[in-house]
């Protein structure tokens, strides 16, 4: 086989077998075939596509390409969640335990942030104490014990997807629907899920800005869940501002703690509800979604979440006492309000442009290897559809340190789009797709 011949048939718009398939990503992963090869061939699936079983069979081949975790030592279905990236999203941390509360596994590898998108690990670490790093028995065994884990990738997990994704990023190929479906399905099949909860963000913060084309990537990955046996269902979620009202890591955290007491923000609250129904239902748990539902809904009521939080917390080693006492996370030293200089209404919130804020306060990393301050980040005072007046807090930054935050207010201010007309709050929940 040549690789020459392979990129001319897909640059024909012809179509891949698995063995050819399987010839590219070996061939690319070991190092026998080039990034320029590689890359001519990424730009002809840009512009030709792929059909549902060369997707497929790139998923799996990824997949194949490294390590797979074998998570048959946890009893149950294991049902893992994904997001394609938001702002201030902390559904991890409230549909953990929520979920783990009515007896449905999770277990979670989870990565640290880059950019403007936070990490999972990094909140997590807010906490005194809590480790990450944990052996495969112990995350095994702390599942089977307490229904919720959550730790840092280790291994060697899809190293062709890591190669190929960085090939992406410099040569103008990542938003391809085939790559970046492959790309995502391959990492949670390599994790060990049996089942996929994805929650596909719609709208300027996320990487699919339309509505078209977020529920073309969920159909695309729900295809390949099916055509590879990992039941896979995706909620199309709005991302024309962040969800809840905090961004930052500490904040995250006691915004995880009000929302398990039932008294989060109601588009965090609801979210976590619906992902989580879904990955209760696809963990036969529960008939319906509606009855998986109302199961999540009454763990909330009943405090069995926020236990199950505590319990989750202490057997990571953390301090467990937080939950009661969120003023022992770490807090920031200064408070920054950022008022609206005009009247109107609240059209959008610039998510991304708020992502970047807290990563310039310190909450978040431009290299992977910039420390961050856990402590410091954006809590909204103001969302989408509400009236405000000059003067009126938009939102507080939580901040460290003496520097003039002037500029940084001035962008804050700029990532709230105001309007005269009056505005509906945004639809939280665009689509599900099952299949
Ligand atoms: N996220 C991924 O993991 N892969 C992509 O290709 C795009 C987004
Ligand atoms: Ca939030």
């Amino acid at each position: 086989m040549r690789m020459v011949d392979l990129i001319q048939r897909k640059r024909d718009g012809l179509t891949l077998s698995k063995e050819e398939i399987n010839f590219i990503i070996n061939g690319y992963t070991q190092g026998s075939i080039p990034d320029y090869q590689v890359a001519a061939w990424a730009m002809a699936i840009y512009f030709q596509g792929m059909n549902a079983q060369e997707i497929a069979d790139l998923t799996m081949a990824m997949v194949q390409s490294g390590d797979v975790v074998d998570l048959t030592g946890i009893e149950g279905v294991k049902v893992d969640k994904h997001s394609t990236g938001g702002v201030g999203d902390t559904t991890t941390l409230v549909l953990g335990p929520l979920v783990a509360a009515v007896g449905v596994p999770v277990a979670k590898m989870s990565g640290r942030g880059l950019g403007h998108t936070g990490g999972t690990i990094d909140k997590l670490e807010s906490i005194e104490g809590f480790h990450t790093e944990i052996t495969k028995e112990q995350f095994i065994d702390i599942v089977n014990k307490y229904k919720v884990a959550v730790a840092g990738q280790s291994g060697n997990l899809t190293p062709a997807d890591k190669k190929l994704y960085g090939l992406r990023d410099v040569t103008a190929t990542v938003s391809s629907i085939p790559l970046i479906a492959s790309s995502i399905m391959s990492k949670k099949i390599a994790s060990g899920a049996d089942a996929i909860v994805l929650d596909v963000k719609t709208g300027d913060g996320a990487f699919m800005k339309t509505i078209e084309g977020s529920r073309e990537l969920a159909q695309t990955m729900v295809r390949i869940g099916q055509d590879v046996g990992r039941n896979t269902v995706a909620v199309i979620s709005d991302m024309s501002q962040p969800l809840g009202f905090a961004v930052g890591n500490a904040l995250e955290v006691k915004e995880a703690i009000d929302t398990l007491r039932g008294e989060g923000p109601e588009d965090l609250t609801e979210l976590c509800l619906v992902l989580g129904a879904h990955m209760v239902h696809l963990a036969k748990r529960a008939e319906t979604f509606e009855e998986a539902y109302n199961q999540l809904q009454s763990v909330l009521k009943s405090g069995e979440g926020i236990h199950k939080l505590k319990e989750f917390i202490a057997a990571q080693g953390g301090d467990s006492s937080i939950v009661d006492h969120p003023e022992k996370l770490p807090q920031a030293n200064r408070q920054i309000e950022v008022k609206a200089s005009l009247n109107g209404y609240i059209k959008s919130i610039q998510a991304e442009s708020i992502g970047h804020i807290a990563m310039m306060l310190g909450a978040g990393r431009k290299t992977k290897e910039d420390p961050i301050d856990l402590a410091v980040g954006v809590v909204l005072k103001k969302k989408v559809g509400a009236p405000v007046k000059a003067g009126d807090v938009l939102a507080v930054l939580h901040v460290n340190g003496s520097a003039d935050y002037s500029d940084i207010v001035n962008r804050t201010t700029q990532a709230f789009i105001l309007t005269q007309e009056p505005v509906e709050p945004p639809t939280l929940i665009y689509d599900v797709i099952v299949e």
